[in-house]
């Protein structure tokens, strides 16, 4: 069999839910893929089976719990895909992408729920360790096409209010400000095509994707 192309590469996808970040992971999924790149696709929370059950507990309409158990659940779900999935892959030469990862907490649990920005930034860094992405992409797209294009059956954070995505939203764009190495921010309203053009085009400059 043809030997598959290394690449220890750490790309995640951000945004708003309905930004349409998982089709454009997917998208990028195929063509490292078809470019014969030995790459992975994860997402957060999930990819191992205890983050799976903890995503369950997170997304349950029908559960409420406090912002700080929710920041909890969601480092606990990192801690186990990092150590189990990301870590052992990039060390394998896998290309790997993953549909959230800790910007979203920041975004999400900072900026949203309003707790301490410099406590949500250490519970990250106790998840992860001193694991930073190679190249993030930001989704930016305003609410009123998010909501659209998120489904009907909104799960326990969807079905937060308008102001708290609108605080999620600008938290995102405030962190791709003072990272801008690394988060590249994409115009996210535009059709699917046109904005993956731009996501190849920025990943050209990490990976051959002659
Ligand atoms: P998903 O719908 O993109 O799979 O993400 C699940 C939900 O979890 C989404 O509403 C965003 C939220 N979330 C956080 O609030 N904090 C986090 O750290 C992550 C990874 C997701």
């Amino acid at each position: 069999m043809h030997k598959l192309k290394e690449s220890p590469l750490f790309v995640t996808f951000e945004g708003i839910d309905g930004c349409g970040k998982t089709t454009q992971a997917m998208m990028t999924y195929h063509l490292l893929s078809s470019r014969g790149y030995k790459v992975k696709l994860l997402r957060e929370p999930g990819s191992t089976a205890v983050s799976e059950k903890i995503r369950e507990i997170l997304l349950d309409r029908k559960l409420s719990m406090t912002d700080i158990t929710e920041l909890l659940l969601y480092e606990a779900a990192r801690a186990e895909i990092v150590g189990r999935e990301i870590a052992p892959l990039l060390k394998k030469g896998y290309v790997v992408l993953c549909d959230r990862f800790y910007d979203s907490t920041t975004a999400y649990q900072a900026y949203g729920r309003r707790l301490d920005v410099k406590m949500v930034k250490a519970t990250n860094k106790i998840a992860v360790g001193r694991l930073v992405p190679t190249l993030t992409f930001l989704f930016d797209i305003d609410l009123k096409t998010a909501a659209a294009r998120a489904g009907m059956h909104k799960d326990r954070l969807e079905l937060q209010s308008k102001t708290f995505f609108n605080r999620v939203r600008l938290g995102f764009l405030e962190i791709a400000r003072k990272e801008r190495r690394r988060i590249k921010v994409v115009d996210a309203s535009r059709p699917i095509e046109t904005i993956f053009a731009d996501v190849k085009r920025i990943l050209a400059r990490k990976i051959d994707l002659k």
